[in-house]
C-alpha cells in the first residue's frame, strides 16, 4: 500500500487527476471504476476541465460505479447515476452506454446485481477502481459487519450511512432510502488497481485503523491491504493520526 501524503482536498484531486490522465494516454480504452461522495467532487471538476481543454478523452472509456440507491430513478437528484451525469458524463465525452451505474429501479434487485458483474467482466475487468472512504470505514456501500459479501449485492444501509448522505436529500436522512446496490470488497479487489482518495479531520481514525490495524469484517477498507496496487492519497488532516 503506497500513502501519498497532500497537503489540502485541492492537492489529493490534482494528484488523482494525474493518475487517470495517465492511465488515459497510455490506455485510452482503460475501464475505470467510479465513486460517489462528496470528495471526489473535485477530481471530477479536474477531468472536465482537462477534457475542456482537449487534453483528456474519453470516447473509448468505460466506467463502472461503485453503488446506487433502491427504489430511486436516474432522474432522482440524490441518485448517483443524476449526481454521475452532473458531475461527470454530462462534462465529458462519456456516453450513457459506457458510464455503468447500477439501476436502482431494477424490478430484481438480486438479478440486476449479477447482470452488472457480468457487465464488468465483458469489459475485460476493472484497471482503476478509484475509491472515496466511509467515516465508518465503508467502501461503497459495504457496510461494517459480521460478514462481507464478495460480489455486487444488495445490502441495508446503517444509519450511520444514511446520515453521512443526507446532503444529496435535501439534508434529511429520513428521506434518504434504506437499501442500496453495492460491489462487493471482492469485486473491487479484482481490479488491477485501486486509489482511495480521503480527506479532512473526522476520518482520521479510520485511515490509521485502514492501514495500521487487523484485517477485519468491521472495517471493509482494511480489506485493502490484501491488494498490491493501492495507493491511498490523503490530505493532512485525514493523514493525522496515521
Ligand atoms: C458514500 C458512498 C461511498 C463514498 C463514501 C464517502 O456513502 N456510498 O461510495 O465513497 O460514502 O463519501 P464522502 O466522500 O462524501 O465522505
Amino acid at each position: 500500500m503506497i500513502i501519498s501524503l497532500c497537503d489540502d482536498p485541492q492537492d489529493v484531486a490534482d494528484l488523482a487527476a494525474q493518475r487517470v490522465a495517465g492511465l488515459l494516454h497510455d490506455s485510452p480504452r482503460a475501464v475505470l471504476g467510479l465513486p460517489t461522495g462528496r470528495t471526489p467532487i473535485v477530481l471530477y471538476d479536474l477531468l472536465a476541465q482537462q477534457h475542456a481543454a482537449g487534453q483528456l478523452d474519453f470516447s473509448q472509456v468505460e466506467s463502472f460505479n461503485l453503488d446506487e440507491f433502491v427504489g430511486i430513478g436516474q432522474d432522482h437528484p440524490g441518485s448517483y447515476r443524476s449526481y454521475m451525469q452532473r458531475y461527470l458524463f454530462d462534462r465529458v465525452n462519456l456516453t450513457n452506454g459506457q458510464g455503468h451505474v447500477l439501476d436502482g429501479l431494477a424490478p430484481d434487485a438480486d438479478a440486476e446485481c449479477a447482470r452488472f458483474e457480468q457487465l464488468i467482466d465483458a469489459a475485460g475487468g476493472i484497471d482503476l477502481m478509484i475509491l472515496g472512504l466511509g467515516a465508518n470505514g465503508h467502501i461503497g456501500f459495504n457496510e461494517p459487519a459480521d460478514s462481507l459479501k464478495a460480489r455486487t449485492h444488495r445490502v441495508t444501509l446503517l444509519e450511520s450511512s444514511r446520515a453521512a448522505n443526507a446532503g444529496f436529500f435535501g439534508g434529511d436522512p429520513a428521506q434518504v432510502p434504506a437499501e442500496a446496490m453495492t460491489m462487493g470488497m471482492g469485486t473491487i479487489l479484482k481490479a488491477r488497481r485501486i486509489l482511495l482518495l480521503v480527506t479532512g479531520a473526522e476520518k482520521a481514525p479510520t485511515v490509521a485503523a485502514m492501514i495500521r490495524g487487523a484485517v477485519t469484517t468491521q472495517l471493509p477498507a482494511s480489506f485493502l491491504q490484501l491488494h498490491d496496487e493501492v495507493e491511498v492519497i490523503c490530505d493532512a488532516d485525514a493523514a493525522s493520526q496515521i
